[in-house]
């Protein structure tokens, strides 16, 4: 594979985009980007600065509040920082994972982080993973993943990683997030969630990380 190439991982939440997409960037040694990472960066912003008060935006005050926010994924750690601040963990909180999917409906907001996301792929090759990589940041990527799993399968693997970082949830509340979010994130208006017409389905419900990992390298490597 070129280093200059690009690799679109899109797909429905916790099917295991990030874990593989950051499993491919150490293997060709090309940087990896969580967009949604800088989705859930601004979504954090607008809790912290109470521009969101439980389900009430201020909109207006959002698109102001835009100009002064530095928002920057590291390359190396694959932590993201808001004006200076890690908030590597911060984004991580059910609280914002309730509220990321309609901050990222907005057409504002999705052409903000576009710029920065098409930015990234000037300067290098990469792999990123998102919702609309393949179909609107990176039309033309190298390399177009799709995928998907069972949403109890992939509740039961977000309650677990909730569960390890301490956080107090239960099984049925993440996956009616899960459930929410799928939705918000399909039916939105712009930059819906859809497989690019040239993207390679997955299905991960019934496969190990070094199953899809074997996989997504055959693919490659055959083009
Ligand atoms: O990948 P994630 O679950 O951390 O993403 C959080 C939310 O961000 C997701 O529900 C939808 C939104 N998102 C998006 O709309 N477009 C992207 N390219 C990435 C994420």
């Amino acid at each position: 594979m070129n280093p200059s190439s690009i690799i679109a991982i899109d797909g429905f939440a916790s099917t295991g985009k990030s874990t593989l997409a950051k499993r491919l960037s150490q293997h060709y040694k090309i940087p990896f980007i969580d967009s949604g990472a800088m989705y859930r960066g601004i979504t954090l912003f607008a809790i912290e600065k109470k521009i969101l008060k439980g389900d009430n935006l201020d909109r207006k005050g959002l698109g102001f509040a835009l100009e002064g926010i530095k928002i920057k994924f590291d390359f190396n750690s694959g932590d993201l920082f808001l004006n200076g601040e890690n908030i590597a963990e911060k984004i991580r909180l059910p609280l914002v994972s309730d509220h990321v999917s309609s901050i990222a409906a907005l057409s504002f907001i999705r052409d903000f982080l576009l710029k920065q996301l098409r930015q990234m792929g000037q300067e290098s090759g990469l792999v990123m993973d998102g919702r609309d990589i393949g179909t609107v940041v990176f039309p033309e990527a190298d390399y177009k993943f799709f995928f998907n799993a069972q949403p109890e399968v992939r509740a039961q693997r977000r309650f677990e990683e909730l569960k390890a970082q301490g956080q107090k949830i239960t099984f049925d509340a993440v996956l009616e997030n899960l459930i929410q979010r799928d939705a918000l994130d399909s039916d939105r208006d712009v930059a819906p969630l859809r497989r690019a017409y040239d993207a390679i389905e997955i299905d991960t419900s019934e496969r190990t990380t070094d199953e899809v990992f074997a996989f997504l390298l055959q693919k490659i490597e055959a083009k």
